[in-house]
């Protein structure tokens, strides 16, 4: 036993060893491992950890990984890894609402995508079973409209998200109402947010939309009255539509996906109503601790700018900053999970600068439109 351990040990060790540069090792400051992008247990901890920042988001549709850009792992005897992941992602056609999981979720047509790199600390403690997400930021972009443009001049064009555009608001007022005389039943959806606005001329102007809705009930007498939704209503669904027009008139339509009860879970378990949304239920309860982390949206940089040829475009970037500590040599790591290992870990600074010799990782999608540089 004890044979087989130490063993198991020298293997770790030299595994260890020989993927440090030895130019890089330093007396003082903590050894941090470069795994390749490729390696097997790297794409499987940046998975965990993209679902984990998918399930922490409120707001838009769910990442799926592109490539794993950058990878350091932190080895702390008896007290698991910390590792430190650049990830390149793009988003699906499923909202992050709908809970589902990243591999059921295709990613849309290249024209609808928005992609860019999410930057994450996650702590791995196999023995203990522990996964847990202390910090993430990710930063996105729509891709290049004028770069599509050149590739399929009459592809859609995903426009910003503006509800207070004339033209977006009646695409989804028509097919909002269309929705509601056809498939709401004894209550009425209301339009909670828009989230995806595609732009195309068909026989004449067409604009397909995508909001989450939440409802309300209506009283069965006659005239049917409905009431307003409470103001911190939730969303209950997200509804696709279309305007189209041609000379003679338009053309409207909606359907909706409605979004599972939420499956409980160890934080719902203590509220007899079901019904809580899991927002409500998260910052209801402050012992357990999420992830801390945001998505920040930026727009295409070719929209709204002159078409100029000659101009020379800047590389774009895609600033997402994460750190814990500015401590060099690293501080306790808190962690949100009930199993706590007896040795706290250290986080470190998030290592910026040169990348690992094995990255990026290959890329599911390797199209240049979108991929972080
Ligand atoms: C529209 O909003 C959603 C989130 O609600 C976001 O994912 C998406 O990037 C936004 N699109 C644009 C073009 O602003
Ligand atoms: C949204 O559309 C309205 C009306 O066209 C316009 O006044 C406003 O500036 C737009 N907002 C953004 C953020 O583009
Ligand atoms: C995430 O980014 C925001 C804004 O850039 C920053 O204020 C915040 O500290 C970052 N979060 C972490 C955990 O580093
Ligand atoms: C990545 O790993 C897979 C299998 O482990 C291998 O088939 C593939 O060639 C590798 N790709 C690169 C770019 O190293």
């Amino acid at each position: 036993m004890i044979l087989t351990l130490s063993l198991g040990l020298l293997v770790l060790v030299q595994g260890a060893w020989s993927t440090i540069p030895p130019a890089q090792v330093s007396q003082t400051l903590p050894l941090l491992l470069e795994p390749s992008c490729n390696d097997s247990r790297v794409l499987s901890m940046a998975g965990f950890a993209l679902e984990k920042i998918n399930e922490d988001r409120k707001e838009g549709y769910i990442f799926r990984l592109n490539r794993v850009a950058d990878v350091r792992e932190h080895h702390q005897a008896g007290s698991g890894s910390v590792y430190y992941l650049t990830l390149d992602v793009l988003d699906t056609t499923c909202h992050v609402l709908s809970k589902k999981n990243s591999k059921d979720c295709e990613t849309g047509q290249l024209f609808e995508t928005v992609y860019g790199q999410c930057k994450a600390i996650f702590y791995v403690n196999l023995p203990r079973r522990i996964l847990d997400l202390p910090a993430y930021n990710c930063t996105v972009r729509p891709v290049s409209r004028r770069e599509i443009a050149t590739l399929c001049p009459d592809c859609p064009a995903l426009l910003p998200n503006n509800s207070s555009d004339p033209r977006i608001f009646e695409a989804v007022s028509e097919s909002l109402e269309k929705i509601n005389k056809e498939i709401a039943v004894g209550k009425k959806f209301h339009l909670f947010k828009v989230t995806k606005v595609l732009f195309q001329w068909v026989v004449g102007p067409s604009y397909s939309v995508e909001f989450l809705v939440t409802e309300a009930p209506c009283t069965k007498s006659l005239p049917e009255k409905c009431l307003q939704p409470p103001a911190d209503a939730q969303p209950v669904g997200i509804c696709k539509g279309s305007l189209t027009r041609d000379h003679v008139k338009k053309y409207v339509s909606g359907t909706c996906e409605f979004f599972a009860s939420q499956p409980t879970s160890a934080l719902e378990s203590h509220s007899p109503e079901h019904q809580v949304p899991q927002q409500l239920a998260s910052t209801a309860a402050p012992p357990l601790e999420g992830p801390k982390g945001s998505v920040q949206y930026l727009p295409d940089p070719s929209v709204g700018k002159i078409e100029d040829g000659q101009e020379k475009k800047p590389p774009l970037t895609f600033p997402a900053h994460v750190s814990l500590t500015t401590e060099p040599l690293g501080e306790e790591l808190h962690l949100a999970s009930h199993f706590l290992p007896e040795k706290k870990p250290i986080v470190l600074p998030f290592p910026e600068g040169s990348r690992s010799n094995e990255c990026p990782g290959p890329a599911e999608h390797p199209s240049p439109l979108i991929l972080p540089p």
